[in-house]
This record gives C-alpha cells, sequence and structure tokens, in this order.
C-alpha cells in the first residue's frame, strides 16, 4: 500500500496553516523588506545556466549567443556547492566570477542560487547527522537532492557559511542582480523530514504555541489512547507506530515542518539583505496542487514568488486521459496558485520547460507552437518574466534527457527558435504589460490545513484534496473570468463569488470573515465535510456545518460516504437540468432558512444542495460530490447569478485572462489545441503581436495565442 506522502507524490497523477509563524529559535526572524522597486529591475526573460557543467572553452560562446537570441539573464550556480567549496571553509569563487564577467560583458544579468539543496560529499561524510529521515524512520542517503534536515543546526549553519561567502564575494559584482535562495523547498513529499533534531525543533515549537502542556494535551485529545504528555520531551514526531497518528499532533507537524523550512529560508534572506542591499531575493516553488509546504509563510519576506513550470508532467502523469484542455488548467492552477501567494504581485517563471523532459524516461515532445503557448499562458496568469530551464542539454547525471535550448551536441533544438520569438514578443509586449496585474473575479479557497488534514484523515479512501481542488478549479476558471487562489482570512470583498471545496477545516476568524463577506452582499459556495473540524483537528462539538450553520442556513442530517451504491442528485428551481451523478461522499442537508437546489434520489433523504439569503449575499451548500459536468454546470449557473460572465464566448479548449494597469487591459487568449479555434470577441480589438485589428470573432490557429488590446 502507498503511504499517504508516496500517494501524494503520486497524486501528482491529478494534478497552510495561515498565519502561524512562531519563532523556533529564540530570536526569530526580523521583519525583512526588498530593496529593488519594478522599475529597476530589468526584464527577466532568460535560460538556467550551468557553466559548473560546462568546459570553461564554451564559456564566451554560450554568452554571445544567448545575447544574440535576446535573453536578458541567467539564473546559476544553485547546484555548484561542491565547487565553490571543494572542502569545509576552502573556498573557490574565482570560476564564478570569470563566468560572471563574461555574461555580463555579454549584456546578460545573473541571478545566483544559493546551494544548498544539494551539499558535496565531504559534507554529508563529516556530518552525517544532517541527512533527513523520511516517514518510514529511514535516514535518507546522500547522492541526490533534497536529502537533508531544515532544522538540523550544523547544516543550517554551514548552509549560511556557503551562501555567506557567495553573498561577501558577488555583492558588487557588476551583472549581478539577484538570489535564488535555495532550489524546490516545497517539491511534495521532500518537504517532510523526521530525524530527531526536527523532533526538537517541533518540542520547542508546540511548547511556544501551547505554551502549556494541559493546553497541548486538551487541543491535540491525548486522552485517547493513553498519550498525555508529562514532558516536553515526550512529544513524538508522526513515525510509524503500528496504529494511525494523533490527528491533531501530525496536522501540528506538517505546520511544523512548513516553519522549519521557512525559517531555514529566512536565515539566507537575513544574510542577504544585509550583504548585498540591492539585489532582489526569491526562491522557486511548484505551485497548487504539489506544494508540501505554507507557501504564505515561505514567501512571506521575499521579494516576489518565482515558480517552475513544467506543462509536459501533466502529459506524462496522465497518459491516456490527458487532453490539451487538461495540460492547460494543470499550469494554470499552479500559476494562479502562486499568483495569489502574494496578492497578486507579478511572480517570476524561474524555470520554464523548453523541450522534452524527463528523468530518467524521456517526456512527450512538445508540438510546434506549444512551448510558446506555455510561457505566454504564465504571463497570461500574471507571470512578470520567463526563465528557460535551461540553456545547454546535460549528457552526464541524472538529467541527462532534459532538453534546454541546445542539444546534446550543442545544436539549436527543435523548440530554439520558437523559444527566441516568444522571447522578442514578450520584449514587445513590454514591462507595463509584465508587471500589470491580472483580473479575478472569482476566488478559490486552497488551504493547506484542509489538505494536510484530509491526508491524515481522508474519510473516504479515495478522497484527497488536490483531486477535488482541481475539479472546482476546472469548474470556475472555465468561466474564463479570472480566479484567485486564497485563504478564506484574507479579503474577499474584491471577489464575486468565493468557492470552498473540502472546506474541512474552518477556524473562528475564517468563519467570522465569510460571514461578514455573505452579509455585505457576496456569494459564498461551499462543498460538502464544510467545518466538520477546527484547527486543532478536532471535530467541532456543534451540529454541521459547525461555526457556519447561520450563513449557510443548513444542518446536516447526516454525512455519507459512498462506495458501491448509486446515488443521483436530481436538480431544481434555477439549476433545473439533467440528473447528477454523486461520487464519493454525501452530505445530507435539511434546510433551516435556506432553500432546495437539489435532493437525494435515494437512497438517502435530504437536500444536496441548498443556497441561503443572508444579509445582502448568498450561501449556497453543495453537499454531494457532484460529477464533472454537474460541477460544472452548477457552478457556471451561480458565477452568472453572481454577475461574473465573460464577454468572450470561447470554445473549451481556448483560455481567456486579462491584465490591467490602469486605464490599460491586456487580453490573452490561448488555444490549448492542436486545432483552429473560434472567440467571438465583444467589440473591435488590436491583436498587438498580429498588429491587426479584430472584430466580432477572432480565429486562433493551433496552439497560437493572441494579445488583445480594445481599439
Ligand atoms: C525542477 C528543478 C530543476 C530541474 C528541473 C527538471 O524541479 O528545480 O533543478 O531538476 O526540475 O527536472
Ligand atoms: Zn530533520
Amino acid at each position: 500500500m502507498l503511504t499517504r506522502r508516496e500517494f501524494t507524490g503520486l497524486g501528482a497523477a491529478l494534478f497552510g496553516a495561515a498565519g502561524l509563524r512562531l519563532p523556533i529559535w529564540r530570536g526569530g526572524l526580523r521583519a525583512v523588506s526588498g530593496p529593488t522597486a519594478s522599475s529597476e529591475r530589468p526584464l527577466l526573460l532568460g535560460v538556467d545556466y550551468y557553466p559548473d557543467q560546462t568546459p570553461e572553452a564554451l564559456w564566451e560562446e554560450d554568452a554571445r549567443m544567448m545575447s544574440e537570441a535576446g535573453l536578458t539573464n541567467v539564473r546559476v550556480a544553485e547546484f555548484a556547492w561542491s565547487l565553490m567549496e571543494p572542502s569545509e571553509g576552502k573556498f573557490d569563487f574565482a570560476w564564478l566570477k570569470r563566468s560572471v564577467d563574461i555574461l555580463h560583458k555579454h549584456g546578460i544579468a545573473v541571478i545566483l542560487g544559493t546551494p544548498s539543496a544539494a551539499p558535496p560529499p565531504w559534507l554529508t561524510e563529516k556530518y552525517p547527522e544532517v541527512l533527513m529521515v523520511n516517514s518510514e524512520g529511514m535516514t535518507v542517503h546522500p547522492g541526490g537532492r533534497r536529502f537533508t534536515c531544515p532544522s538540523n543546526k550544523t547544516y543550517r549553519k554551514l548552509s549560511l557559511a556557503i551562501a555567506t561567502e557567495m553573498a561577501r564575494n558577488f555583492s558588487d559584482t557588476a551583472g549581478v542582480i539577484g538570489w535564488q535562495i535555495d532550489n524546490e523547498f516545497t517539491l511534495q513529499q521532500f518537504g517532510r523530514c523526521y530525524c530527531k533534531y526536527c523532533r526538537e525543533g517541533f518540542q520547542e515549537w508546540s511548547k511556544q504555541k501551547y505554551e502549556t502542556l494541559d493546553s497541548l494535551n486538551q487541543k491535540w485529545g491525548t486522552a485517547f489512547w493513553s498519550q498525555i504528555y508529562t514532558d516536553w520531551s515526550q512529544i513524538p514526531v508522526p513515525l510509524p507506530s503500528n496504529g494511525p497518528p494523533n490527528p491533531g499532533l501530525e496536522l501540528d507537524y506538517d505546520r511544523y515542518q512548513s516553519h522549519a523550512n521557512a525559517s531555514f529560508a529566512g536565515e539566507q534572506l537575513v544574510m542577504l539583505r544585509k550583504q548585498c542591499p540591492h539585489h532582489f531575493v526569491t526562491t522557486n516553488s511548484v505551485g497548487a496542487p504539489f506544494d508540501s509546504l505554507n507557501l504564505r509563510e515561505l514567501f512571506r519576506d521575499l521579494d516576489f514568488v518565482s515558480n517552475d513550470n513544467y506543462p509536459g508532467f501533466a502529459a506524462m502523469f496522465m497518459e491516456g486521459e490527458i487532453t490539451p484542455e487538461r495540460i492547460g488548467r494543470s499550469s494554470a492552477i499552479s500559476h494562479d496558485s502562486m499568483r495569489s501567494v502574494k496578492g497578486g504581485k507579478p511572480f517570476l517563471i524561474m524555470e520554464e520547460q523548453s523541450g522534452k523532459a524527463g528523468q530518467p524516461s524521456f517526456g512527450p515532445q512538445p508540438h510546434p507552437g506549444q512551448l510558446r503557448l506555455w510561457a505566454f499562458q504564465a504571463v497570461a496568469h500574471g507571470a512578470m518574466g520567463v526563465n528557460y530551464f535551461r540553456w545547454d542539454t546535460a549528457r552526464f547525471g541524472a538529467e541527462e534527457y532534459w532538453h534546454g535550448l541546445l542539444n546534446h551536441d550543442r545544436s539549436k533544438s527543435p523548440g530554439f527558435d520558437e523559444i527566441i520569438r516568444t522571447v522578442a514578443d514578450m520584449k514587445a509586449l513590454g514591462q507595463e504589460a509584465l508587471e500589470s496585474s491580472y483580473v479575478a473575479e472569482t476566488a478559490l479557497s486552497f488551504d493547506q490545513d484542509c489538505d494536510w488534514a484530509l491526508q491524515i484523515q481522508p474519510g473516504h479512501s479515495k478522497l484527497t484534496y488536490p483531486a477535488q481542488l482541481m475539479e472546482w478549479y476546472d469548474a470556475v476558471a472555465g468561466a474564463n473570468t479570472g480566479t484567485d487562489l486564497i485563504h478564506l482570512d484574507e479579503d474577499l470583498s474584491r471577489y464575486k463569488a468565493v468557492f470552498a471545496p473540502v472546506q474541512y477545516v474552518v477556524s473562528a476568524r475564517q468563519a467570522e470573515n465569510i460571514r461578514n463577506y455573505v452579509r455585505n452582499g457576496g456569494m459564498f459556495v461551499a462543498g460538502f465535510r464544510l467545518g466538520a473540524k477546527d484547527e486543532s483537528s478536532q471535530i467541532v462539538n456543534m451540529p454541521l456545518p459547525g461555526l457556519l450553520r447561520d450563513v449557510m442556513g443548513v444542518t446536516l442530517k447526516d454525512y455519507v460516504p459512498i462506495y458501491s451504491e448509486k446515488v443521483g442528485v436530481a436538480f431544481e428551481q434555477q439549476l433545473a437540468g439533467p440528473e447528477g451523478q454523486c461520487g464519493l461522499w454525501a452530505d445530507l442537508l435539511i434546510p433551516q432558512s435556506a432553500k432546495v437546489l437539489a435532493k437525494y434520489t435515494g437512497p438517502y433523504e435530504g437536500a444536496a444542495i441548498t443556497v441561503n439569503t443572508f444579509g445582502k449575499g448568498k450561501a449556497v451548500y453543495i453537499g454531494a460530490d457532484l460529477d464533472g459536468a454537474s460541477l460544472s454546470r452548477v457552478i457556471h449557473s451561480l458565477l452568472e447569478t453572481a454577475g461574473s460572465k465573460s464577454e468572450f464566448g470561447t470554445p473549451k479548449a481556448v483560455e481567456i485572462t486579462r491584465r490591467r494597469a490602469g486605464q490599460k487591459e491586456w487580453v490573452f487568449a490561448l488555444n490549448h489545441s492542436n486545432e483552429a479555434q473560434k472567440v467571438t470577441l465583444p467589440g473591435a480589438f488590436a491583436s498587438v503581436m498580429a498588429k491587426r485589428s479584430v472584430e466580432r470573432e477572432l480565429e486562433l490557429k493551433p496552439y497560437e495565442v493572441a494579445v488583445l488590446q480594445r481599439s
């Protein structure tokens, strides 16, 4: 059987703890703010480059070719620790300095990566205690990457030391503009360590959070299975123990791991702010639904969010079932989640697929036009720049099959010309467009507490948060009116409708925020399992949906996991339409003040969907796990009621997004299919890249991207 962590890893196939930031080590992090106003930052349309893996004789040619291709920058050195510190305390940056100088001479700016994602062999040989312990309690071996512990003080000290030496050496080097701390902290199951240093860190963190053992024992409910702790040192980490762990402890452990990684990054950030006050600092992540850490915590003090975008993964994992629209949607959700981490601020694609991608098997060859489409899709969703992974293709190492802009023999890859044209078009589009704001009329809750709590206790063996999130996202995003992925304690007032699939954990603060939003005229649409748990992962001691009963105007008669029986859903009132199917779960609703919009057709009694008028707004409870087509129909009908309807008429394969700066608006039309498509337009537009005007109808060629401005 798969462990839940492995499942998340694979669950790839489907595609945080809000506000909690207690210092685990005394003296925590100072709030640190960044230097560069966006106007001082050059455009970031570059590549990830590996001079550490390339003979020096080729560096000049590389820089010249990059410059001729119109690229503006590189990211380098994030995996070059063993060259930069060949033995403990002996540093060698001369080679990197030579490389930076050559790049600078050719007008290519440099983002430096601190190398803590992969320490050199001397380090793990000398300090084996830095190695990560996995969820089975086994020490992870060196030889790969992301195999170290985020809490271990020796590893923190050594990581900070190399980063500090780098910073000192490059703070005034012409051409260096910014930093990436580490590499992909959040990549799936590698975001968790269960070693004794993490255990000590968790004990300390728990002490800060709960202050007394009495309080901790109560919140975790340790009376169950004789787990009452009488000393902080007894608190375990959730390793195999012949029975499921305490759910409160495990949810807190997820929060602690998130915190440990954020504070690991924070140490390097504080140093970089001091040493390099004129450089920007970021780190790269992977976006929903794959992130295993609370990104709001990780990115809180960084200048902007960076995302790594590999749409080809979706095609690999969903072999056979994949459609072009689904590939598009799987990247869209990742971009939307990353943009939302910093309240809509433009983000950077730090790594963008540039060809066949694979490790150790090749993924599919992107079709002509797809590489351009995917990069423009990132911009359409709020990116301010794109760095392609990678410049050349490695002839050795674990990623020999990951194609860059140059082939193994350094000839131009099949995507080279397309990429260069794309970069030129993005430049022509200009900084104002690339730094403009994404327009989102609606929001979807993406709540790591719910994700983690549901991994710990899915309630139904097939129920996963990422799958539910993806289904709802598909329906909401399909309306083409723009969707942010938010936390429910953020400002909701700017959205016409807010959607919350399996909002299993609801805090008092979130409930109050939702209540005010609806009272003031918003539309809140929740899925089944709403408000079943509090933040400590205890089941609430009141009828469901717990704290939101008044807003939703219903109580639950019962909740039913569904296995082999067929449960139909009959729609009525404004939702009247073909009967739907209920999949994994049915909340049986009894309306109090709400109206019924759908009922179960048996064997269970009760309403399946209700709508309640609360204050000036509406609250809709979708108690059934609806089949995709019904969910999409229901959500579209609700969006229309909420006044969120696109003015553009699109077939399914076409995605529309908008970005705005002051009075200016850019409309992106993206054809994800390999067939021509037609979009109906609400007036006359200038097609910016095609340099022509279009009226009423826009024809898009296979995989074509158009950027429109109203004329
Ligand atoms: C990313 C990672 C890169 C490279 C790339 C392709 O996740 O940051 O270092 O591994 O994927 O596999
Ligand atoms: Zn650890």
